[in-house]
């Protein structure tokens, strides 16, 4: 029996490509990628789903300025995203750089099955700090930002997670994550394709290891 797994994603798509070479290469058992949606259009990872025949939409969140509509229209677009991915019934929900936060209104429908990769290091406890493999305790970084935000407040290491989702952002059960060395000349590009380099490795080693359970 396949395991299907949907990817949401708002950019590049790299570590979709990581997933679709290993299913390739033979080196992601029964997996199947079953669906990969984008929020942004021009998202070139829609343009590596379509290369390789994958299911794939585009779900754009229109803007508006009243707040009251803004709450309405966020919830109808969060609703038809659950609707177009159930359609699919994916095993597991990856959201792999995907820039939008999910409400409890789509994570209920997925219970335990959505998994996020976060560009930082994200401690077990769900705590303000984290301690590295050689002691030092360092501040958690979340948001968006978090690989200048590294390289701003000077840190000797960041690095990568992959967690199960909460409703608390960049938070939940960690599954596997890797510390990356900061380097004197690093700067946010230099820094985040290193860190993206361990996302690819660890992304095709948490989806064997859940398709297995
Ligand atoms: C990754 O660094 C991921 O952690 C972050 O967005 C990036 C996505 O990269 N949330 P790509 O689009 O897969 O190349």
């Amino acid at each position: 029996m396949s395991y299907a797994i949907a990817v949401l994603l708002s950019g590049s798509g790299s570590n979709l490509q990581a997933l679709i070479d290993a299913q390739h290469e033979g080196n992601l058992g029964h997996t199947q990628i079953c669906l990969v949606v984008s929020d942004q259009a021009e998202a070139y990872g829609l343009q590596r789903a379509l290369v390789h025949q994958i299911p794939s939409a585009y779900l754009p969140l229109r803007h508006t300025r009243q707040r009251e509509q803004r709450r309405a229209m966020r919830a109808a677009w969060e609703q038809r995203l659950a609707t177009l991915v159930q359609t699919f019934t994916p095993d597991l929900v990856i959201l792999a750089g995907f820039m939008r936060i999910l409400s409890p209104l789509f994570l209920e429908q997925f219970p335990e099955r959505v998994i996020n990769q976060h560009p930082a290091l994200l401690p077990d406890d769900g705590g303000a700090s984290y301690t590295t493999s050689s002691g030092l305790c360092i501040p958690t970084l979340r948001g968006a930002h978090v690989v200048s935000d590294a390289l701003a407040q000077q840190l000797p290491v960041t690095g990568c997670t992959i967690h199960r989702v909460t409703p608390r952002v960049d938070d939940g059960p960690v599954l596997a994550r890797t510390e990356v060395p900061i380097l004197p000349h690093d700067n946010v590009e230099t820094l985040h394709e290193r860190i993206k380099l361990e996302e690819r490795r660890m992304i095709v080693e948490v989806v064997n290891q859940l398709s297995q359970w």
